[in-house]
């Protein structure tokens, strides 16, 4: 199967804060902030595989500063490493304050996507091609996250 490299796949997307968004501190409910972070990383890893895809799991959430209402958030998913069916997508969210410009890390996150085939079982994805030593450590840190990870969801199944 042929290779992809993860610039192939990388989406940006943006969102106005609205007030049905908010929290009852007027800042973006955290809820909002990981369905947008789902959508995104789902978009990135259909466009890599070109298959329906399921999320499989979301870990490494971190709500590093709130977003508050009227402020944008600006949301980018890349693929970091890609094993058989399953791939391992990092999603960093950034506040933008749009009076100012302002930008600072709002949200990050790691989710893995697996890809489907025509009978919803999992199916072998595009390997990724690692074009730069950045993305070549990524690989290598995301096989550590993803052995971390099954180990997790092993002892969770019990
Ligand atoms: C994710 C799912 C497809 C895995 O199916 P499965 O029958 O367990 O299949 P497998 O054990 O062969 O695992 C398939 C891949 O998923 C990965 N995987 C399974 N559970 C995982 C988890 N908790 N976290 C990360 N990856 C996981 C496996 O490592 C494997 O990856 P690989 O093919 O790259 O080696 C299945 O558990 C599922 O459908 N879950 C529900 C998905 C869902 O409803 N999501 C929310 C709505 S989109």
């Amino acid at each position: 199967m042929t290779g992809k490299p993860a610039r192939e796949s990388v989406v940006e997307m943006a969102e106005v804060v609205l007030p049905q968004d908010a929290n009852t501190h007027g800042t973006a409910f955290g809820g909002k902030i990981v369905q947008w972070i789902d959508l995104c990383a789902g978009m990135a890893a259909a466009r890599h595989c070109r298959l329906p895809v399921v999320t499989a799991s979301m870990d490494d959430l971190h709500f590093h500063a709130p977003l508050k209402i009227g402020h944008n958030a600006l949301l980018t998913a890349k693929i970091t490493a890609v094993f058989r069916s399953s791939m391992e997508i990092s999603v960093r969210v950034m506040a933008e304050n749009p009076l100012t410009g302002e930008r600072s890390l709002c949200t990050s996150a790691y989710l893995t996507f697996v890809g489907l085939d025509a009978g919803g079982k999992p199916a072998e994805v595009p390997p990724l091609i690692a074009e730069t030593p950045e993305e070549l450590d990524a690989v290598a840190r995301a096989k550590e996250r993803r052995a971390a990870r099954l180990s997790r969801a092993e002892q969770r199944r019990g």
